[in-house]
């Protein structure tokens, strides 16, 4: 199957904001999106306990610059999304959060410039998955490694694959149970399909691998459940 166009996916967040701006049901599909919100800014902020400078990559309407900030307030925060009005109402929800300045960046990742070496902890929720081939990613990896400040985290929250197909292939058949048991046989094949046409995520093993190899001194898992991790890396 095509793989949805980068013009494709911002235009499906562009109609989805409501549902990513709660922190309680912002991600229903993903399985154990609270524990693993919890763990990767918990851990951020054990990582980097004076950081000043945020940069939330793929922020949607901010969930997680809004927790974060709930545990270490008053941060500098870079929003980046290709989604104009999840930046919107990211902007207005994190500005209540911080005395920090708010920035908003629309655009690509893999495009958008940001300076080097300015952040203490990056957050990607949700959204490296809609990277593609190994030079996507390496490039990426790479991309967020440099805009990391020595001693500073990149934390993960995502989808994510096996490397073994079988093992693969079980994760997605009880991943497509979980789905019925919430919303029935449709909306689990309304979110297999999504997922076969907008995403093409990696295994944990892959990513954390791909961290080290740009330079990560250290890399992390914090939790696992599924085809849904929470893992980073500190620079
Ligand atoms: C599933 S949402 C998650 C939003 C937020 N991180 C959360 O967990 O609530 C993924 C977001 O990533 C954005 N996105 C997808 N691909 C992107 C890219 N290449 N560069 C920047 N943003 C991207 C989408 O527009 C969308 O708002």
């Amino acid at each position: 199957m095509k793989k949805s166009t980068i013009e494709e996916i911002k235009e499906r967040f562009d109609n989805d904001v409501e549902r990513f701006s709660n922190l309680e049901t912002g991600q229903v599909a993903t399985i154990d999106a609270t524990i693993s919100l919890e763990l990767i800014t918990e851990a951020s902020k054990r990582i980097v306990p004076n950081a000043a400078t945020i940069l939330d990559v793929g922020c949607g309407a901010g969930n997680y610059t809004v927790k974060m900030l709930s545990k270490l307030p008053d941060l500098n925060c870079t929003l980046v999304d290709l989604s104009l009005p999840m930046l919107d109402r990211a902007f207005e929800r994190v500005s209540k959060e911080t005395n920090g300045k708010v920035e908003i960046k629309q655009g690509d990742i893999r495009e958008i410039d940001l300076e080097e070496n300015s952040f203490d902890i990056i957050l990607a929720g949700a959204v490296l998955h809609h990277l593609r081939d190994d030079n996507d990613w390496e490039t990426t990896f790479t991309k967020l490694f440099k805009l990391l400040k020595p001693g500073g985290c990149l934390m993960i929250s995502d989808l994510i694959t096996q490397d073994t197909e079988l093992l693969n292939e079980y994760t997605w058949q009880r991943y497509g149970e979980y789905l019925e048991g919430i919303g029935g046989a449709e909306y689990r094949q309304k979110v297999l399909d999504y997922i076969e046409k907008e995403d093409s995520p990696r295994s944990m093993n892959y990513q954390l691998d791909l961290m080290k190899k740009v330079g990560f001194s250290k890399v992390e898992i914090l939790h696992k459940n599924m085809c849904f991790g929470a893992f980073g890396g500190i620079k």
